[in-house]
């Protein structure tokens, strides 16, 4: 089985191809960061016009690397939902287009659904059952995934999710865009002890997240500074607060829930401090870990292709009237926003 994976959910063009659910024949990325670059951060309007122009030859490239036609293909699979609405249109509208020239079943993916898939295609395998942990810009959800791979939701961010709270601290300390690789790689060089940043939610019993005030902390921290400012410092002290609650949530899910077995997807699971820390922590409690490797954490088609494989294997099809679901949740409530609860009162 040869299927065709499209990613278009935000601003990167991912198209693969993908064998047997596990081998990828290709994987091709046609990246937009320096088209967003200057304006700090993704333009919707942009995006969706650049998958337009960049769409179809990823599809011609992705071909030529795999070694294969579009008529060897056996099945389109595309990312349905959540992102944005006008890029996601690009890839549905045009996957229907392939699905339906070369008569071959359409498969919508969800997008947390199909990080979580990454990890197959480097580890070969989806252990389950499992606590599944997708970090991304838009998302901050821990699940637990069952034997059918059906999600039970467990905890989200009730504000920033972990990618974007990268982005703007990376923003604010003069980084530019995207903000999680350059934070990862200054806050090497810098003491993560250097400023004690907030830890929300840390100790309250829920398994939510929330990363606005820290961001809000790093930004009076970086004002009060001024010029003097360690940035290495601030990077790597955001970064240690950003992981110490990420770790504590996720191991603390494992133990209660008596699952073995953690999952990760995002763009935020190729965090290098996030992937060591976890990596000892699963290791002293004889936990099984497994992130997929850096490139296939963050959003491209194979995984989408990968997703797309066990859905066929399912014998799902997806009807070619199906539309772009900007909203689409992986469990009921968890969406790529997550609800902003009310303040408590008295
Ligand atoms: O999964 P992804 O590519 O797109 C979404 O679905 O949102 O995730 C992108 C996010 C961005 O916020 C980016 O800054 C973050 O992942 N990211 C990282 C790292 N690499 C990418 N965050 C922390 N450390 C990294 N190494
Ligand atoms: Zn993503």
């Amino acid at each position: 089985m040869l299927v065709l994976g499209i990613e278009t959910s935000c601003d990167e063009t991912g198209v693969a191809l993908v064998e047997g659910g596990r081998r990828v024949r290709s994987n091709v990325l046609a990246d937009q960061q320096t088209l967003h670059a200057r304006y700090g951060g993704v333009v919707p309007e942009v995006a969706s016009r650049a998958h337009v122009d960049l769409l179809h030859p990823a599809v011609e490239q992705a071909c030529a690397l795999g070694g294969a036609r579009l008529s060897d293909v056996d099945a389109v699979a595309v990312t349905i939902g959540p992102g944005l609405a006008g890029s996601l249109l690009v890839g549905v509208a045009a996957a229907k287009a392939y699905a339906l020239a070369l008569d071959r079943p359409l498969l919508g993916v969800n997008h947390l659904v199909a990080h979580v898939y990454a990890n197959v295609l480097d580890h070969g395998t989806l252990p389950l059952p499992a606590v599944v942990f997708v970090v991304s810009g838009g998302h901050t959800s821990l699940l637990a995934m069952d034997e059918g791979g059906t999600f039970r939701g467990l905890g989200q961010t009730i504000d920033d999710a972990a990618g974007e709270a990268y982005d703007k601290v990376a923003r604010v300390l003069g980084l530019g865009y995207p903000g999680g690789p350059v934070v990862d790689r200054l806050a090497r060089e810098g003491d993560p002890a250097a400023v004690r940043f907030p830890r929300a939610l840390l100790d309250d019993g829920s398994d939510d997240f929330s990363f606005s005030g820290l961001k809000t902390a790093v930004l009076r921290h970086v004002r009060a500074a001024g010029p003097e400012v360690n940035v290495a410092d601030v990077a790597a002290s955001f970064q240690e607060a950003v992981v110490d609650v990420q770790i504590s949530k996720v191991v603390g899910v494992a133990k209660r829930e008596g699952l073995d077995t953690i999952l990760l997807g995002g763009g935020v699971a190729a965090n290098s401090r996030l992937r060591a820390r976890l990596a000892a922590e699963a290791e002293r409690l004889g936990l099984r870990l497994l992130i997929p490797s850096p490139a296939l954490c963050t959003d491209n088609g194979a995984m989408v292709a990968c997703a797309g494989s066990f859905a066929l294997e399912r014998g799902e099809h997806t009807p070619l009237d199906v539309g772009a679901d900007p909203n689409l949740h992986i469990v009921p409530g968890f969406g790529r926003r997550a609800p902003r609860r009310a303040k408590r009162r008295g």
